[in-house]
């Protein structure tokens, strides 16, 4: 059986960078369900933060990290990315990465919500997340197997509870598996449950599904970030209208020109995306449009040339105003995992949006996902890079990974999976913006209908691409909900209105206590609340 040192599932921006940094010596594989650049990096608008302007520090970054997440992160998490960030955007740059650069050749520093200084690194203006991936792409692309067109449906655990591969599905409906030494989800989040989403159309849960089903330990799933600005026409979204937008000056404002964040929240217009989305929510539940006022933003065809395109393909006059509604974007929660990208499952490994450090807390702050997705595969390529053989694989298992659970006993034709649009708007009427305790339980009793317990165990090899879909849906949807559920509070991209916490709409005053040495160096700092 030919086994690889490292099968990667996924191929976004984690997904590329650990790839392009594992030792070229070592036997990578590639899976990707749909081609290598139809995903979510490819269309961050946004950029990367980073503190690397001249008043900046980390430690204002990892501030106004904590602030977003609602102080429910990880701190170490906090505290090594925003650090780790400026060095990271400046090695993708020296290696020719195109951002952004003003008339002194210096990096443009753009703003976005949340943020206390400038410190978004941008490309092509607001297509950053593409700028990134053809040069990772162009990294990786001889240098490893790329097998595209393929979703991984079934993780194969040993004897040992060890993960030493997965099977896949190709479009033409054959099954193979793969074995490997690392298995790596970096399949993304799950934007795609929701109704109204900026996510791209592969976004559907499938990593988290996958992990759950093979025993792997899920944290915070209730976390869902929707950001407060996707194009908004006849009831539907149409993709997504940069925070940076707002950074540059934009407004959101009612069809009679009120400016909405007035009074909300100190930041007005760029305070973070959990309050600017639920004051929208509230507009759009009156039937009152809310519009995002871009007139005083110079040049802006040349600033958001991806926007610009996007309103015209939709016949919208951009300078006018833009009408906006939220939508979702990012699932702070996920596969838990350490900062080296290890899930509770030996041989399994997590990175990106499919995986929780506890970097984002109850929120993410803008533009630290690309920037967690750097950091990440650059941690797992050195541990991979690093570490000696492996066990053996108990080969007996892996030739019969279905001896891992014993097959539900299932009749087929009683079983039945949720259509794609039905999961998708229960899930934005019940488990979205505002929750209750009434509408999540309708919600997980809905899903519960369709026997849950029964796809976990069962061999699905002989589903449709389009049906193994649906199951990653449905299994990540209760994930949601059951975690909605529990948390009896709001914090963040979890809102219960039924269990309002005033804090969740108040400017906690934040005080950084920070420690220098002698150097003026920072030592520490931490952000009481
Ligand atoms: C945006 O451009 O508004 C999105 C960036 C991000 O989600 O960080």
């Amino acid at each position: 059986m030919k086994k690889a040192d490292v099968l990667i599932i996924g191929s976004g921006v984690a997904a590329l960078q650990l790839a392009k940094r594992i030792r070229d010596e070592k036997n990578v594989i590639i899976i990707t369900k749909s081609f290598l650049k139809n995903g979510n990096s490819n269309l961050a608008q946004g950029g990367v933060a980073a503190a690397i302007g001249k008043n900046d520090h980390f430690d204002s970054h990892y501030a106004d990290t904590l602030e977003a997440g609602r102080f429910h992160n990880d701190r170490t998490a906090v505290l090594k990315v925003t650090k780790a960030a400026p060095r990271l955007v400046n090695e993708l740059w020296a290696e020719g990465c195109r951002f952004d650069i003003d008339e002194e050749g210096r990096l443009l520093l753009g703003m976005e919500g949340a943020h206390s200084e400038h410190r978004i690194v941008h490309g092509g203006g607001d297509a950053t997340g593409q700028r990134i991936m053809e040069h990772l792409e162009s990294a990786v692309a001889d240098k490893f197997t790329i097998i595209e067109n393929t979703i991984v449906f079934d993780l194969i655990i040993d004897s040992r509870n060890r993960c030493i591969g997965a099977k896949g599905k190709s479009a033409d409906g054959s099954i193979k598996s793969f074995f490997a030494d690392h298995i790596v989800l970096a399949t993304g989040g799950c934007g795609q449950l929701y109704h109204h989403t900026s996510n791209a159309e592969t976004v559907t849960g499938d990593g988290i599904a996958l992990a759950y089903k093979a025993g792997a330990e899920i944290a915070d799933m209730e976390f869902i970030q929707f950001h407060p600005t996707l194009l908004y026409l006849n009831g539907k979204t149409h993709g997504l209208i940069s925070e940076a937008v707002r950074g540059d000056g934009g407004s959101l404002v009612t069809e009679d020109g009120i400016a909405i964040m007035e009074g909300v929240h100190p930041m007005g217009n760029l305070a973070p995306r959990h309050i600017v989305a639920q004051t929208i929510y509230d507009y759009l539940r009156e039937e009152k449009q809310i519009y995002l006022d871009v007139s005083t933003i110079e040049h802006f065809a040349e600033r958001f040339p991806t926007i610009t395109t996007l309103c015209e393909r939709n016949h919208v006059d951009w300078k006018k105003r833009i009408p906006v509604a939220p939508g979702s974007h990012f699932l702070m929660g996920g596969v838990k995992t350490d900062l080296i990208g290890r899930t509770s499952i030996k041989g399994l490994y997590a990175i990106g949006e499919v995986a929780c450090t506890g970097l984002h807390g109850a929120n993410r702050l803008a533009s630290n996902s690309l920037l967690e997705g750097l950091f990440m595969g650059g941690k797992l390529s050195e541990w991979i890079n690093e570490s000696g053989e492996q066990d053996e694989m108990d080969l007996r298992t892996a030739e019969f990974p279905e001896n891992r659970r014993p097959i539900g006993k299932v009749n087929n034709h009683d079983m039945r999976l949720p259509e794609i649009k039905d999961i998708k708007r229960t899930m934005m009427d019940n488990a979205g913006i505002v929750r209750t305790e009434e509408g999540l339980l309708k919600q997980k009793h809905w899903l519960e209908g369709f026997q849950i317990e029964e796809w976990l165990n069962m061999d699905l090899g002989h589903f449709t691409f389009e049906e193994l879909i649906r199951v990653s849906m449905l299994i990540t949807s209760w994930l949601i909900t059951d975690a909605a559920i529990k948390r009896t509070e709001s914090r963040g991209g979890h809102f219960r209105s039924d269990h309002p916490c005033e804090k969740n709409h108040d400017w906690i005053g934040r005080q950084i206590i920070q420690k220098r040495n002698e150097n003026n160096e920072q030592i520490e700092t931490a952000v009481a609340t």
